[in-house]
């Protein structure tokens, strides 16, 4: 039996990390491997949705999803705002699994840096926050879905992210949970929305896409 809940709607998923420019070949990035944007684009196909992926430099392989989601693929953070800014009023839903540098060199050398004294400084510069202009774009029908990572704190950052930015829900995964998260097939998540929190079990990527996009549709549904 296969759910068609999503059939005819409209889903925009970022993935994967941004890679921030320093010179011709070096940027600031991080371990972020796309597996869960991915893992929940795949649900949302299966399911009847019409699906973009906007994604970063993944680490994962994306060439068997072609056939059933659109990707576009990006580097930096003002790439992936770029993108998503402009696909967001055509979608019924965004879900903002980017795991996005919050800063960016002020300046891209043009030319390889070289060796020169003891120690070196990269002045940076914030990077736009894409869910926070999206939370500011959404319109009534709209469902906006965050990511968070935390280390500390989790549950209290968490409650502050999804009223600042405007989303209808964030999905909490913690990097205390061993053997999940970055880079790993398995994930452990706690949902996060104004109703309050709901606690998962540690399960493989699709089994966690599919407990996520239960929840949106259920938001969907209500709006
Ligand atoms: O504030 P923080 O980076 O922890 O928020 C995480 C959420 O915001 C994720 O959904 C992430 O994809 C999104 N984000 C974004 N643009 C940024 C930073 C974070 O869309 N510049």
């Amino acid at each position: 039996f296969e759910k068609k809940d999503l059939l005819g709607k409209r889903i925009m998923i970022t993935a994967g990390p941004t890679y921030e420019k320093i010179d011709p070949v070096r940027f600031i990035g991080n371990y972020s491997s796309g597996k869960m944007g991915f893992a929940l684009a795949e649900e949302c196909a299966r399911r009847g949705a019409e699906v973009t992926i906007v994604a970063g430099p993944v680490s994962c392989n994306i060439s068997k999803l072609k056939s059933q989601v659109s990707i576009i693929s990006v580097e930096s953070c003002q790439d992936m705002y770029d993108a998503a800014t402009e696909l967001f009023p055509d979608t019924d839903a965004a879900i903002l699994c980017a795991a996005v540098a919050d800063f960016r060199p002020a300046e891209v050398a043009e030319q390889k840096i070289k060796r020169v004294g003891q120690t070196m400084d990269i002045h940076l510069v914030p990077n736009p926050d894409i869910a926070a202009s999206l939370g500011q774009m959404k319109k009534e029908k709209q469902v906006l879905v965050g990511f968070a990572l935390e280390t500390n704190d989790e549950e209290q950052n968490a409650q502050h992210k999804l009223e600042k930015k405007n989303l209808d829900f964030i999905v909490l995964n913690s990097l205390r949970n061993e053997g999940t998260c970055f880079r790993s097939d398995e994930n452990q998540i706690s949902i996060i929305s104004r109703d309050g929190q709901t606690d998962y079990d540690k399960k493989p990527k699709r089994e966690v896409a599919a407990d996520i996009i239960d929840e949106l549709v259920r938001n969907i549904n209500r709006q």
